[in-house]
């Protein structure tokens, strides 16, 4: 969950490490620290608790100079955020530094046995032992071996790990290394300077030639190049992977919220998602990164889709749309719960993980749950050269572009719309869906950006949800209420309040209304019904009788032509009429952006909600 960002060059290494921990705040934002060699073979660091601020501000009153030097931003595992436990962490006499991404599960007895060897801790985090670990290789065993005492030290560790470390003594170089699914370790090429990332996002300004390290998997880093070795000490040979993110996409620009940007460019997202998915000619969907021949999709039986927080919701939606589309059974499951319940997978099964970041930890080890019971493992993943990506059969990228707000948005209707694209791969493979129908699907599917585009627009330019806010940001509980399709955007609705604005909110299928949530309801309890014309329209529409019934206010999402329900609701917020199948993309849209006003009307930290991280990479 943490960032890291290193850099090995001829420029300055400190702006470049705090910009590009700017681009990670997101992954942590607890504590900050960074360290950079001197000339004269000392290690500057400076590190600061709270948000990355304070390590700026501490940073230009006592500057760092030096071209070689090691960033992060943590988000507290062990120990309170506070300025002793931030990283980097150091060696007793200070010339070698580590960062740490990740959980040494077995750090007590570690720290127990290197107490014993007279090493004296200094904060209360796991990391420290790490940085202990090779400095006492690096005397003893490895005999002034870097690269060979970060080895035998990381081949001590239990527990996912992502790890730059930096030597007074080495001051070429930065040694990069990744144990198991602790999150991304990104390397990119400059023309004589390179950098480490925990994601491309940090260093897009400065490169787009990037090479991914795996599980058990090292670099040594120099300004001119990487080699890279596993954990044995064989060498490998990478492939560079270009990224086509223009580096601006994952700059702010004119909005005030990297959340609010990403509300705001999904017609643009959406059209990249659907980029060259779309065959009109054969009335077709191009998913080759899939890898699923026609024979294997005949032969399924069940899908399975596993996934956390956002990626979890857009997976409810799925299952409409595969179930429908394809006839293939349909189970979602909460990634964290899937891993653990000794899940029923066979080879006729097929485990499809939904994740923005490729790097939740739990949705990995989902995938691995999946692989070892002989399934067919996909993805639908963001992050270009993620975990995700590279472990799965096949894959499917968003192309939504980064997504840095911690509340997922766009991430969310590119899913959607990758799993709509899926049901009619699925549909057309297992010869379930007639072509004209499809046909219809893809030509309503081309549409889809445009009308995300409009509803947006209408929303930038009038002051509907900043109104809505300055009504209801002082209400402490809602309820979100969907049927069908649209039951998961409810939750969704609910989710993103909560997220950012810290108000209580629950997302519940409309029908069990009355098992329960009634009871809640009056005055002080607004209602979010999403309630477009679809079949269950008249059926919502008596929920929301039942709750003016109760006093209880109703904001509800409807079509923008709809009087009828304007009539009876006390505030409407409105979106375009479309296929059905396009709705709930469509619907969620106005749910985010009243969450966003919610938040800001409350002075809440949008983008760094707190206690939330955006790329969970620990249990
Ligand atoms: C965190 C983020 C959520 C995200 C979830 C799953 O909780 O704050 O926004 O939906 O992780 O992340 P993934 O990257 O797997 O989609």
């Amino acid at each position: 969950m943490c960032g890291i960002v290193g850099y090995v060059g001829n420029q300055e290494a400190a702006p470049i490490i705090l910009h590009g921990l700017r681009q990670l705040e997101y992954r942590g934002y607890d504590s900050a620290g960074l360290a950079v060699l001197d000339g004269d073979g000392g290690v500057q660091v400076r590190r600061e608790a709270g948000k990355l601020l304070n390590l700026e501000q501490a940073v230009s009153q006592a500057p760092v100079t030096g071209a070689v030097g090691v960033g992060h931003t943590r988000w507290a595992t062990h120990g309170p955020p506070s300025q002793r436990n931030a990283h980097p962490h150091s060696s007793p006499d200070g010339d070698l530094v580590v960062v740490q991404n990740g959980i040494v599960e077995n750090f007590l007895d570690l720290r127990q046995e290197l107490e014993r060897a007279g090493y004296t801790f200094r904060s209360d985090t796991d990391t420290e032992v790490i940085v202990h670990l090779i400095d006492q290789h690096y005397h003893n065993g490895s005999a002034g071996d870097l690269e060979d005492a970060v080895r035998k030290a990381l081949l001590r560790l239990k527990g996912p790990s992502a790890i730059v470390v930096l030597s007074a003594h080495h001051p070429d170089r930065l040694i990069a290394a990744r144990l198991g699914n602790a999150g991304g370790v990104t390397i990119g090429f400059g023309r004589g300077e390179m950098f480490v990332a925990s994601d491309i996002p940090a260093i897009l300004r400065h490169t787009r030639q990037v090479a991914f390290l795996d599980n058990r998997q090292m670099a040594v880093v120099t300004a001119h190049g990487a080699v890279f070795k596993d954990l044995d000490g064989r060498p490998l040979a990478k492939e560079c992977t270009r990224i086509d993110w223009n580096p601006t996409a994952a700059e702010k620009g004119e909005f005030r919220h990297f959340m609010q940007k990403e509300i705001f460019e999904q017609g643009r997202s959406l059209t990249d998602t659907l980029r060259s998915r779309l065959d009109f000619q054969r009335n077709a969907v191009v998913l080759d990164s899939l890898n699923l021949t026609p024979d294997h999709a005949r032969r399924l039986t069940k899908l399975t889709i596993v996934a956390c927080g956002t990626s979890y919701y857009a997976g409810l939606v799925g299952k409409y749309y595969i179930e429908r589309l394809a006839r293939l059974p349909v189970e979602v499951d909460y990634a964290s719960e899937f891993r653990y319940r000794q899940p029923l997978v066979a080879s006729d099964q097929m485990v499809l993980a939904i994740t923005q970041s490729g790097e939740t930890v739990d949705t990995l080890a989902a995938l691995e749950e999946a692989r070892t019971g002989g399934a067919f493992t996909a993805a639908i993943v963001n992050a270009i050269g993620s975990q995700a990506a590279r472990v799965t059969d096949g894959h499917i990228y968003m192309q939504a572009g980064p997504e840095i707000g911690v509340a997922s948005t766009k991430a969310f209707t590119a899913s959607t719309t990758d799993l709509l694209l899926l049901a009619i791969y699925l549909g057309q493979q297992r010869g379930v869906l007639a072509e004209a129908e499809s046909a219809r699907i893809i030509r309503a599917l081309s549409m889809l950006p445009g009308l995300a585009g409009e509803l947006l627009e209408d929303a930038l330019q009038n002051d509907r949800y900043r109104e809505l806010a300055e009504r209801y940001h002082t209400f402490y509980n809602f309820l979100y209420l969907g049927r069908g399709i649209h039951y998961p955007i409810a939750r969704e609705g609910a989710l993103k309040l909560k997220e950012i604005s810290y108000i209580h909110a629950e997302g519940y299928p409309a029908g069990e209304m009355k098992h329960g949530p009634i009871a809640l309801i009056d005055a002080t309890m607004p209602t979010v019904v999403v309630a477009p014309r679809d079949h269950v329209y008249d059926k919502m529409i008596s929920q929301v009788e039942q709750v003016k019934a109760r006093s209880g206010q109703v904001l509800a999402v409807a079509h923008a032509n709809d009087e009828a329900i304007r009539a009876k609701v006390d505030a409407v917020m409105p979106i375009p009429v479309a296929d059905e199948l396009l709705t709930p993309i469509l619907a969620v849209m106005p749910l985010q952006i009243f969450a966003y006003e919610m938040a800001v009307r409350r002075g809440a930290d949008v983008d760094q909600p707190r206690n939330l991280a955006k790329s969970v990479t620990v249990e």
